[in-house]
């Protein structure tokens, strides 16, 4: 039987976080073990909200080198970057025909600028460039171009892989064929919000992250900083209202979750205890990892030489892809 295809990609615009390993990386190499996985760095995406080349540059070889730690293996992964593949904005031309204006409205992203423009008296559209604008689109080609089964991403990228499905099903219903696979979302049970250091939503938006390769002093001081109450040491504890403990919950396994969540219920433990459990359990899942992204950084041509292989494969595949839409539209 062929195997289904996952796909997914990330904006290289920050640092790789524990929210991005926890939310999108690992459950996206667990998928790789079943599926046919087209993972890729989504670098013309970053271009919307980055106008500073090396940092695009840097933040392309940090992503990069934090799926390669995490275990992703460009031989049986197929591994890109978005601008190695310029089929995909000839299909976002295609598509964008097929593309109503009034669904890029709706879109959560877009309308947050126009809300926090509204509050801050601004002209509505101010700050918005048409690639911030239209960007759902060109998400839809990078799914639409590899004949995607699942997209596994977080909760907040639904709508845009729903937006995908609505675009590709236009097309697919005015020529009367199956050009387009219809992809559906995946969250994976990993990819729940995880919380930051102030208990928000860990996001480099908030600068409440914790690096995925922080050094294990820098990894200790982050985990002491989290903010907890002001309940005393002999108090007993809620584990589940605790970002030390939420954070917990995806690096300890099943017996030491239970021995933390007795002491917190038992009283007697201060934050300064649960934190440096969380920083033993963290450090000890993260310490291969770093080493490998330590490796890969002080000699970064295996990542490009990685990358220019898949570069290499995505494009022939997506080459084929574009002959057969070419076709269908009359363009050829
Ligand atoms: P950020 O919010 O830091 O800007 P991105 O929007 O670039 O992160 O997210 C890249 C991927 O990581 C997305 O698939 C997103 O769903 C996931 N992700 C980011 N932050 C978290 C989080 N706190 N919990 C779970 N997943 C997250
Ligand atoms: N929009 C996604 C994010 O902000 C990144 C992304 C771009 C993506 N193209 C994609 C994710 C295609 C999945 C599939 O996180």
């Amino acid at each position: 039987m062929t195997k289904r295809i996952s796909l997914t990609g990330i904006k290289p615009t920050g640092i790789p976080h524990i929210g991005n390993y926890l939310g999108a990386i690992k459950p996206a190499l667990k998928l790789s073990e079943t599926c046919e996985a087209r993972y890729f760095i989504a670098d013309y995406h970053a271009l919307n909200s980055c106008k500073d080349p090396q940092e695009i540059r840097n933040m392309t070889l940090e992503i990069a080198a934090a799926w390669l730690a995490s275990g992703l293996d460009p031989q049986q992964t197929l591994f890109y970057r978005q601008s190695d593949v310029p089929e995909t904005f000839e299909l976002l031309t295609i598509l964008l025909a097929f593309t109503p204006k009034g669904l890029m409205n709706r879109a959560h992203a877009y309308k947050a600028m126009l809300q926090s423009n509204a509050k801050s008296g601004k002209d509505p559209d101010d700050g918005v460039n048409m690639g911030l604008y239209t960007y759902p689109v060109l998400m839809a080609a990078d799914i639409l171009l590899f004949d995607t089964d699942f997209v596994p991403v977080g909760n907040d990228q639904f709508q845009h892989v729903e937006m995908a499905q609505d675009i590709a099903q236009s097309f697919n219903y005015v020529y009367g064929c199956e050009g387009f696979k219809i992809p559906q979302p995946l969250a994976h049970e990993d990819s729940k919000t995880l919380v930051g250091l102030d208990g928000r939503k860990m996001s480099k938006s908030y600068n409440n992250t914790i690096p995925m390769f922080a050094p294990e002093k820098q990894l200790r001081k982050l985990i002491m900083s989290i903010v907890t109450n002001s309940q005393s040491v002999e108090e007993p504890k809620n584990p589940d209202t605790c970002s030390v403990f939420s954070l917990y919950k995806n690096f300890g396994t099943t017996a030491q979750l239970e021995a933390l969540r007795q002491r917190y219920l038992a009283g007697g433990m201060g934050w300064g205890h649960a934190k440096q459990e969380l920083f033993e359990v963290m450090n000890a899942h993260l310490s291969p990892l770093r080493e490998r992204y330590n490796e890969l950084m002080a000699d970064p041509s295996v990542i490009h030489k990685a990358l220019k292989e898949g570069g290499e494969r995505a494009r022939s595949l997506a080459a084929q892809k574009i002959v057969q839409l070419r076709k269908i539209i009359g363009i050829a």
